[in-house]
């Protein structure tokens, strides 16, 4: 019955389809020959429509071979009509004030005409549709894909905006808008080889991985848009049909050998470990926010900022996995009864706590907080260590008050820090505080906030130093 329904509706889609070859609208046809009179006129004068990838070095224009698989239509209409800033830099080869004027501009149904005409005659056949999903890409996916766009060097050579300023070398096109002007699916596979595109152009191959080519995508496709909606794997279906027993079976096979069979954070591998791991059954799991829980348990501790001796289990356990040792720990582990009766948390609430701290460089040592102690300050600070630090906020491990009495914080060895204890925190230089909280502190859960802008690092800082007593 359903075969039958759907193949009625292929048929009916195929009658229209014939009727739209048979008697195309007027204005359509009329539209092309438009199109391709501008496009032979003009357009050609400096690109090519057609051949095989060539150096920019003997081009006048980028080509616009794939023209019809390359952009997004919004961004292509923009672009024709002069609504879009240059892409390439200043005495760049294709900087169009090297050129007599400045780029040919179209009306917005010539335009329009002209992305119809590229969508028919200048699609690349090796770029797969559907090949790069972008309702997926999650925002720690987007992160570290611009961690690896760091490190695979695409900064040394292109332009991107990073809290308000561009940085980057102005080599080849600005990627700052990215995520408005590419289609996906050609990004990706221009990523897979760039010189099947721009050969002998100075483009650089980089040796990623598929999921890291697949991340710095995600990275770029987000560049320029404004509230972009970030796949949630914990809305899943996988989340959806979890189950707790499965969640047993998969906590007993590969978390118990360093948490502990009962989440005591005694398993046989735990000796060996500094940090301790993390003792689950003094953490209340369903209070923990599921984007940082999903975080440390798919992608591990190293990508959260923690130790890297937590694995990363999303390869070894699957997505469903993960959402069944998820819903296992949420409906086991409830936390201590008595924050301060744990045996961890001996010292969590006590004023002078031992410090594990580290040696760090007379570099950071000297360094003083620039920022006033003004009211936005502390509200600034306040706000980030209540809810907002990322990948979760401090108050989690440090407490509502700072007093090292977080929910997740009994469950370390050795306690948070505790902030309201004066005595203590006096004599910590800011310099210290500031290294710390960008780097954590090595053999303790305190975890590296590498990824917050020096200015919200001091006004944490302010804000911590007021809530000493
Ligand atoms: C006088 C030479 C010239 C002519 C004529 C010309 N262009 Fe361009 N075009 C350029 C240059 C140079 C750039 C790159 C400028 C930049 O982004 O800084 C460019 C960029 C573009 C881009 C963006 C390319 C990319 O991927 O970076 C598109 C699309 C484009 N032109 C389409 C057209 C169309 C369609 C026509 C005909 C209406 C046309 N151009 C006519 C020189 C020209
Ligand atoms: C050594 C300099 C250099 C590095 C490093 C580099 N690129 Fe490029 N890139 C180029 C050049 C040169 C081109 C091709 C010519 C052009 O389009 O200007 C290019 C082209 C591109 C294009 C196509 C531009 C367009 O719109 O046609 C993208 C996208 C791109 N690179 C992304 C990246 C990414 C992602 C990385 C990091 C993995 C990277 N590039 C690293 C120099 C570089
Ligand atoms: C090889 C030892 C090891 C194994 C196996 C292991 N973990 Fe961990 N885990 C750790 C360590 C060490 C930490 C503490 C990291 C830190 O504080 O920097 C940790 C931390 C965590 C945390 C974070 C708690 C917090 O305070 O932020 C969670 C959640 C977690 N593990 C879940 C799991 C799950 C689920 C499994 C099994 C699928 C598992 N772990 C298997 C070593 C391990
Ligand atoms: C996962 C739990 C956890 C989170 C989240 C956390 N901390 Fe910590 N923090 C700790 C632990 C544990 C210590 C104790 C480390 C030690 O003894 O060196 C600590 C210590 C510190 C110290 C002490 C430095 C010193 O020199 O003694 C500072 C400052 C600090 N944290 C700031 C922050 C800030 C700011 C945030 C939020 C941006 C934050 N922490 C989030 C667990 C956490």
């Amino acid at each position: 019955m359903q075969n039958v329904r759907i193949r009625a509706a292929i048929g009916s889609a195929g009658l229209v389809l014939v009727a739209l070859i048979l008697f195309p609208p007027l204005s359509f046809g009329a539209d092309q020959s438009r199109a391709k009179e501008i496009i032979q006129q003009t357009c050609v004068q400096c690109h090519r429509l057609e051949g095989q990838p060539d150096s920019r070095f003997n081009l006048k224009a980028p080509d616009l071979i794939w023209a019809g698989s390359k952009y997004q239509r919004s961004w292509l209409i923009r672009w024709l009509t002069g609504k879009e800033a240059p892409l390439y830099a200043k005495g760049y080869r294709w900087d169009l004030t090297e050129v007599p004027s400045k780029h040919p501009m179209v009306t917005e149904s010539e335009a329009n005409a002209i992305a119809d005409y590229f969508a028919e005659h200048n699609k690349d056949p090796r770029v797969k549709v559907g090949s790069f999903d972008l309702s997926k890409v999650t925002k720690f996916e987007a992160t570290f894909g611009g961690m690896a766009y760091k490190a695979h060097a695409c900064l040394g050579c292109h332009i991107i905006e990073e809290n308000g300023t561009f940085i980057g070398g102005p080599q080849s096109a600005s990627l700052v808008t990215a995520g408005q002007r590419y289609n996906q699916d050609w990004l990706f596979r221009f990523g897979q080889n760039p010189q099947d595109f721009t050969p002998h152009s100075g483009e650089f191959l980089a040796d990623a991985t598929e999921p890291q080519l697949r991340a710095v995508i995600g990275f770029l496709m987000v560049q320029g848009v404004k509230d972009f909606e970030y796949y949630e794997p914990w809305t899943s279906q996988e989340f959806g049909m979890a189950n707790v027993d499965r969640g047993k079976v998969v906590y007993k096979e590969y978390c118990s050998q360093c948490h502990g069979a009962t989440g005591k954070g005694d398993g046989p591998g735990a000796s060996g470990l500094v940090p301790k791991p993390a003792i689950h059954a003094n953490i209340p799991f369903d209070k923990l926010p599921m984007e940082y829980l999903y975080n440390v348990v798919n992608h591990g501790g190293a990508a959260m900022g923690k130790s890297p001796n937590m694995p990363y289990w999303n390869l070894t356990i699957g997505q469903q996995g993960v959402a069944d040792v998820i819903a296992y720990m949420r409906a086991t582990f409830k936390g201590a009864p008595d924050i301060a009766a744990a045996p961890s948390a001996g010292q969590g609430g006590t004023c002078v706590q031992p410090r594990q701290a580290v040696k760090v460089s007379d570099e950071f040592l000297t360094r003083m907080n620039p920022l006033p102690a003004s009211t936005g300050t502390l509200q600034a600070g306040k706000e980030l260590f209540l809810r907002t630090a990322l990948p979760v906020a401090c108050a989690m491990c440090h407490g509502e008050k700072g007093d090292g009495k977080g929910i997740m914080g009994a469950a370390l060895v050795p306690p948070p820090r505790n902030f309201t204890c004066s005595s203590m925190m006096k004599d910590i230089p800011d310099g210290h505080l500031f290294w710390t909280i960008k780097n954590g502190s090595p053999g303790t859960g305190m975890m590296s906030f590498g990824g917050l802008p020096d200015e919200q690092v001091w006004q944490l800082i302010h804000y911590i130093r007021s809530l000493a007593k």
